[in-house]
């Protein structure tokens, strides 16, 4: 099997299950298994920099891919989802930590600094061919289909489905865990803000979905003591 730092990263490479329209899995070529340790080193790399967000990113990548699964898209389409969400936050590295770990409110300044994150993850990854929407999903993960999002305050379907997946899986990730400026509000919390935001900051069907998984389904976040 091939192994990673926090052990998720390549599982997904390891099934026999054609995908469909996309890469196949029924053997790890060279090429593929490169792509997966490349993805690897990446996760590796946020993970020595900001623990938070390395394990934010493993939840985020989690969750986002149970819902792709609830919602019936393709192998490819749910592989895909998971790798973008393995890599979401990972245009933080250009914003100092000083900022991401502050415990106080930020200035407009400073949020504008953690606003460029989508942009740099979508610009760290642009040249590389992933088979998936990758870069695009990371650049519209904080897109809104009422428009609010950014950076391109794009509307609607505008908003492509990997990144609608994943704006709502980040956001229950974010509101479960414990940060340095509030402590957790819990699975519940997060689930009413989805529900509260369902047609205007998130996905109808995307909502539904991700309260099946928790409510029904007894879907946990990874690496989180969060309960309903
Ligand atoms: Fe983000």
């Amino acid at each position: 099997m091939n192994t990673t730092a926090n052990g998720t990263v390549l599982a997904g490479a390891e099934k026999e299950q054609p995908h469909r329209g996309g890469m196949t899995r029924s053997s790890v070529t060279p090429n593929n298994r490169f792509l997966y340790q490349t993805i690897s080193a990446f996760a590796t790399l946020v993970q020595y920099r900001d623990a938070y967000t390395s394990g934010h990113q493993q939840n985020v990548s989690d969750l986002a891919r149970s819902i792709a699964t609830e919602l019936g898209l393709s192998r490819n389409q749910i592989e895909g989802v998971r790798i973008a969400g393995t890599l979401h936050d990972i245009g933080k590295i250009a914003v100092p930590m000083a900022i991401l770990a502050k415990a106080g409110q930020l200035s407009g300044e400073e949020f504008n600094l953690i606003k460029t994150h989508s942009q740099v993850g979508h610009d760290i990854l642009k040249g590389v061919d992933f088979p998936w929407p990758v870069a695009e999903a990371i650049l519209q993960h904080h897109e809104r289909p009422d428009g609010s999002g950014y950076p391109r305050a794009l509307e609607g379907e505008a908003v492509i489905l990997e990144a609608r997946i994943l704006g709502a899986a980040d956001t229950v990730d974010a509101m479960a865990s414990h940060r340095p400026y509030r402590p957790a509000k819990g699975i519940k919390h997060a689930l009413r803000e989805l529900d509260v935001g369902a047609g205007l900051h998130y996905d109808h069907a995307v909502v539904k979905a991700c309260r099946y998984l928790f409510m029904e389904k007894g879907y946990k976040l990874l690496n989180s003591n969060a309960t309903i």
